[in-house]
């Protein structure tokens, strides 16, 4: 063999041996591309929901909507994309959708930790493959609309609503900025 035949193979070699590498790669940035669209869309709907029903009927009546809104439109986003959607929080309020599983409680724990050396919840996010998913979880910070229904203080109105659907509420008692959960997407392999 000559030496110029030898570095052709060597170059080439270098040459295709990362290529797996980089297709897993850009694969990975196609699913967070895909599930950052999730959670615009999910974001999207449940806000102006939330917003409208706070101005037509007072909180009250957004605690309605909220519960019956927000699973509903985390289940038509996975019959649509294909995906696993839901909401978690390391103080959940839904206790049937929002109990973190293990990764899920690491990533928030993480978040909060994020947040309290004053990073914004606004790009927080974290993205990871575990035991053939791709899952990713995007932060959901405190905004002063929040506070109406998960703050430290509470109208009676809003206590005795969330009382009655959530008698295990834990989603109280937070203040602006902080995490109050995440959206947690995941998609087999
Ligand atoms: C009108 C009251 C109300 C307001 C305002 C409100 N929420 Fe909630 N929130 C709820 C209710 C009710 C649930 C439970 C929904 C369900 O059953 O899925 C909930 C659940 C959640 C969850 C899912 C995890 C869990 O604990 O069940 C997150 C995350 C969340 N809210 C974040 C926010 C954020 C961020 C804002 C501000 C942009 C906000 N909420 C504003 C009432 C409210």
């Amino acid at each position: 063999m000559n030496g110029k035949l030898i570095t052709t193979l060597a170059v080439c070699a270098t040459l295709t041996l990362p290529a797996p590498v980089l297709a897993k790669e850009v694969n990975q940035a196609a699913l967070k591309q895909q599930a950052v669209g999730i959670v615009k869309q999910f974001g999207g709907s449940l806000k102006p929901a939330l917003k409208k029903a706070l101005k037509t009927g007072g909180p009250a009546h957004a605690i309605d909507v909220c519960s019956v809104q927000a699973p509903a439109i985390a289940q038509r986003l996975q019959k649509e994309t294909g995906w696993s959607v839901r909401r978690v929080s390391l103080k959940p309020r839904n206790a049937e959708t929002a109990v973190p599983d293990a990764w899920e409680k690491k990533v928030l724990e993480q978040f909060d930790a994020r947040q309290a050396k004053g990073e914004s919840a606004k790009k927080m996010a974290y993205a990871e493959v575990v035991d053939g998913k791709f899952r990713f979880m995007k932060a959901q910070g405190v905004e002063p609309v929040c506070l109406t229904c998960h703050a430290a203080k509470v109208s009676p109105q809003v206590e005795a609503a969330l009382q009655q659907k959530y008698p295990q509420d834990h989603a109280l008692g937070y203040s602006l900025g902080q995490i109050r959960g995440a959206f947690s997407l995941a998609k087999d392999l």
